[in-house]
């Protein structure tokens, strides 16, 4: 038998009670081998002040997997009570630091068992048991183990570890001795259950194993079923991110028709990507069907998806005073996003709807509506405002400071694509140099643009 905690507490107090020292006691493993001298011993403390800070320290630190930790706890709790009550604040001090850094190790092991236990079924006895063995670096079985009652109580389960092990009968919990892995040896169908809901999760596109390595530690690998896979997976990651790029998840479906009117309505009901969801209205284009001009921004922001139009908050206002410096008449060209959708996220501090990027795949489920607003409206110049409607327009990432200047006249859409600065560039602006440069240059573009539509 180890030493508990509490068989420590009740220690730890009469040595306090009776003014023994730290440095005239002797800890070790087994409660039997503790042991102090009876010499020079402080004033007693016969109502010892244990905050509650201390034992929740104190309780995670008992399991770290490091023979110094009961001297330690003692030494601090001999502390609090005869050099300073609020030690646990001075984080420089050498004892509680060593404290804290041991507590976090031993919570992130408590964390990672919770994750990383994985019950197989097993018939004991006659009783159908859920069992699983894991190797947690810290001693945590005691005090990880409640969480299982908590998740896994309707079901008698077992728990090994090389340490001990920790058994649920449905009614009570109690811990023995440990197992070592060779001894565990439990092949069930839930293997295959957790191997199929692995593949089922393990996305592709997010791959990165270092991160991998490092959320699920190789050393747990030995006791997952779905690590068996995890090479399977790495190995067939590039044809199946070449599958995901081939078929995306959604896309509109648009209604095949010529009318403006029913495009526009079809698209105020459409639900082919979540942002759908979180939005208050479609925003469609708006401008007369003949312009030879259309301006692509990128998507609605909070204005717009309250009052369901294009262009008419912040962004909106930039884009019109850039308009009238560049002498265009705003209701003669066709205004539109690439993303019909307002994306967002709640601020933390306030209640605003911060505006977020459309991810790629909300965009392309997105482009056939823009693409029918091309179809219909056929203008001679689409300019695409920012990164977004320029990914969605050239295909491909673009860099507006070097392609703006440059006119593309392959596009499928139009006989002149060009591209600018979103007017938001502009309202972010780094300080008042940069403003006022791309203002500039969405009204020159902005300009060439119109000038083009012309001719
Ligand atoms: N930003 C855009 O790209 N479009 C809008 O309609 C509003 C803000």
């Amino acid at each position: 038998m180890s030493l508990t905690f509490e068989s420590w507490r009740l220690k730890a107090r009469d040595l306090l009670i009776k003014g023994v020292p730290p440095n005239q006691t002797y800890w070790d493993e087994s409660p039997s081998l503790f042991s102090f001298e009876e010499t020079a011993l402080f004033a007693p403390v016969p109502h010892p002040k244990v905050p509650k800070e201390f034992m929740e320290l104190a309780e995670a630190v008992a399991c770290a997997r490091d023979p110094e930790r009961w001297a330690l706890l003692y030494r601090l709790l001999f502390r609090l009570n005869h050099e300073n009550q609020n030690l646990l604040n001075i984080v420089v001090d050498e004892d509680v630091h060593k404290a804290k850094l041991l507590a976090k190790s031993v919570r992130h092991d408590i964390h990672k068992m919770h994750a990383f236990v994985r019950f197989k079924k097993a018939d004991i006895d006659g009783v159908e048991t859920y069992v699983a063995w894991h190797k947690p670096e810290h001693l945590i079985l005691p005090l990880a183990s409640p969480f299982f009652v908590r998740r896994f109580g309707d079901k008698p389960w077992s728990i090994f570890t090389p340490d001990g092990s920790a058994h649920w009968n449905l009614q009570s919990l109690s811990f023995s001795e440990g197992m070592p892995q060779n001894e565990f040896d439990h092949e069930d169908p839930f293997d295959e259950v957790w191997k199929t809901y692995y593949r089922s999760i393990f996305n592709p596109a997010r791959l990165k194993i270092k991160m991998m390595k490092a959320e699920m530690s190789p050393k747990y690998w030995s006791s997952l079923p779905e690590t068996e896979i995890i090479h399977e997976l790495i190995r067939n990651t590039p044809k199946r991110l070449q599958d995901m790029a081939e078929a995306p998840r959604f896309k509109a479906e648009v209604p095949k028709t010529s009318s403006w009117e029913e495009l526009r309505t079809a698209a105020l009901s459409c639900k082919a990507c979540p942002i759908a969801q979180q939005a208050n209205h479609t925003v469609f284009g708006e401008g007369p069907l003949q312009a030879d001009l259309m301006i692509v921004g990128e998507q609605p922001g909070d204005e717009e998806d309250l009052a369901g139009k294009v262009f008419i908050g912040p962004a909106g206002q930039i884009l019109s005073q850039a308009l009238a410096l560049a002498g265009i008449d705003r209701e003669s060209i066709y205004v539109t996003n690439a993303v019909k959708h307002f994306k967002w996220t709640q601020g933390t501090e306030s209640k605003a709807r911060i505006h977020k990027k459309a991810s790629g795949a909300e965009m392309h489920a997105c482009k056939p509506w823009l693409e029918s607003e091309i179809a219909l409206v056929k203008p001679k110049v689409i300019l695409a405002l920012g990164v977004t409607a320029g990914t969605a327009l050239y295909g491909r990432l673009v860099q507006i400071q070097s392609e703006r200047n440059k006119v593309n006249t392959s596009s499928a859409f139009a006989k002149s694509l060009t591209i600018s600065w979103h007017p938001s560039a502009i309202l972010r602006a780094f300080n008042d140099d940069d403003r006022e440069q791309k203002m500039k240059d969405l009204v020159e573009d902005l300009k060439k643009a119109h000038h083009l539509s012309q001719t």
